[in-house]
């Protein structure tokens, strides 16, 4: 025999014992998402996966077979909400004990000790790159009744053959890259999610035509970083334009762009195309230089100036939105005025604004910082 035939029988060994799964499972799972629209993305991955071994979504929490919690950690507040939310579910698994219930997402990945001494009601923690192995590891935890733990970040799985499981709508997500290399010092992600990988150009461009099929107007393309997309010497301005051309009935749009990798060649594509919308979401952080430096954002206010204005100049009502972290270790009553110039500047059209987490790990982390209460709360404000 063949090796293609081999690998061909094996493809259908796995779909018939999906479809057998299918058949003789019929398995709810209620699952909560929490953080940003990569961890929304993911959740409908998680649920094709499962979907293929018998599961079904419900949205009764009190009549189901498994509790996931799709988690995030990129402040200390995010992971309190979560804590508080597992001791909520006790009284589900004093009510059920076969309930299995898990911690997917960030937090898995970050806390996974803590969570297996502190949380004993947690069945499985399975990180955002092992989400294949979700149903195995509650089939294991419901035969043994062991834990189950899958937390390997990995260098290529991207999940370009899985199809998400979405909700009926007009919007839809396209994750299109996965993980960080940036490494900002304040930021946890590249731990939680791992290196960048971006994924195949043509499986992108076929899934927004399928969902263009299914009758979707709105797609967001996603990435942690996504306008760093990289695949087989092709940008994120290539897979826009490929995108808008295979799409003209969807508005397209995308996000989280990092300042340092928004080149005018994408700002022309956006500019080209009617039915990209004229949108970006750019996190400045801060407006000081100093700050920027010690964040490592590796561009300068003038630089990401620049940015604002070429793509003014190129769509002149563009829509402008960002995020900042007031109180960065050591910053100054003058720092944080300079990020009030540049917001009075740009005057955005939206802001998400947040008050400095310390998140262990991090290079900042170990900078020092003594700024007081009042001040932060005046700062955000
Ligand atoms: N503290 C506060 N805000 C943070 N962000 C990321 N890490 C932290 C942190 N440690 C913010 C940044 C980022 C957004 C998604 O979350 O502004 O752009
Ligand atoms: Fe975090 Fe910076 Fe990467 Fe954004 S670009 S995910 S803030 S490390």
């Amino acid at each position: 025999m063949e090796l293609s035939d081999l690998i061909l029988n094996n493809i259908h060994q796995n779909s018939a014992l999906k479809d057998y799964n299918k058949i003789t499972n019929d398995k709810k799972v209620y699952i909560e998402t929490y953080g940003c629209q990569m961890n929304y993305s993911d959740t409908e991955i998680v649920l094709s996966v499962l979907s293929d071994f018998g599961y079904n979504e419900t949205t009764d929490i009190n009549d189901t077979d498994v509790i996931l919690l799709n988690t995030c950690s990129i402040r200390e507040n995010a992971e309190m909400k979560i804590y508080k939310r597992l001791d909520d579910l006790k009284k589900y698994k004093v009510k059920n004990p076969n309930l299995i219930i898990g911690i997917l997402g960030c937090m898995a990945e970050r806390l996974r000790k803590d969570l297996l001494e502190r949380k004993k009601m947690v069945d499985i923690i399975v990180g955002p790159d092992e989400y294949r192995k979700v149903p195995h590891l509650i089939d294991k935890s419901i035969e043994t009744g062991e834990k189950g733990i899958a937390v390997k970040l990995s260098r290529v799985e991207a999940y370009d053959d899985i199809m998400p499981l979405r909700k009926e709508g007009v919007t839809a997500w396209i994750s299109v890259m996965r993980g960080c290399d940036k490494f900002c010092t304040f930021c946890v992600v590249p731990f939680t999610r791992g290196r960048e990988r971006s994924r195949n150009f043509k499986n992108i461009v076929d899934e927004a035509k399928r969902l263009n099929d299914e009758g979707v107007k709105d797609v967001w393309l996603l990435g942690q970083n996504v306008n760093s997309y990289r695949y087989e010497g092709k940008d994120f301005s290539d897979l826009l334009r490929s995108v808008a051309v295979a799409v003209p009935g969807i508005r397209l749009r995308y996000t989280t762009s990092h300042p340092y990798d928004l080149s005018i060649k994408l700002l022309e594509t956006m500019a080209e195309f009617n039915n990209v919308c004229k949108y970006i979401h750019l996190p400045l952080q801060s407006g000081s230089d100093r700050i920027l430096k010690l964040m490592n954002r590796l561009y300068t206010v003038r630089q990401y100036m620049n940015v604002m204005m070429a793509a003014r100049e190129r769509m002149p009502s563009i829509g402008l939105s960002t995020d900042i972290i007031s109180c960065f270790p050591s910053e100054t009553d003058e720092d944080h005025k300079l990020t009030l110039d540049v917001i009075r500047q740009v005057r955005y059209d939206g802001a998400y604004t947040f008050a400095y987490s310390a998140r262990e790990n991090t290079k900042a982390f170990n900078m020092q910082s003594d700024i007081d209460e009042e001040t932060r709360k005046r700062r955000l404000e």
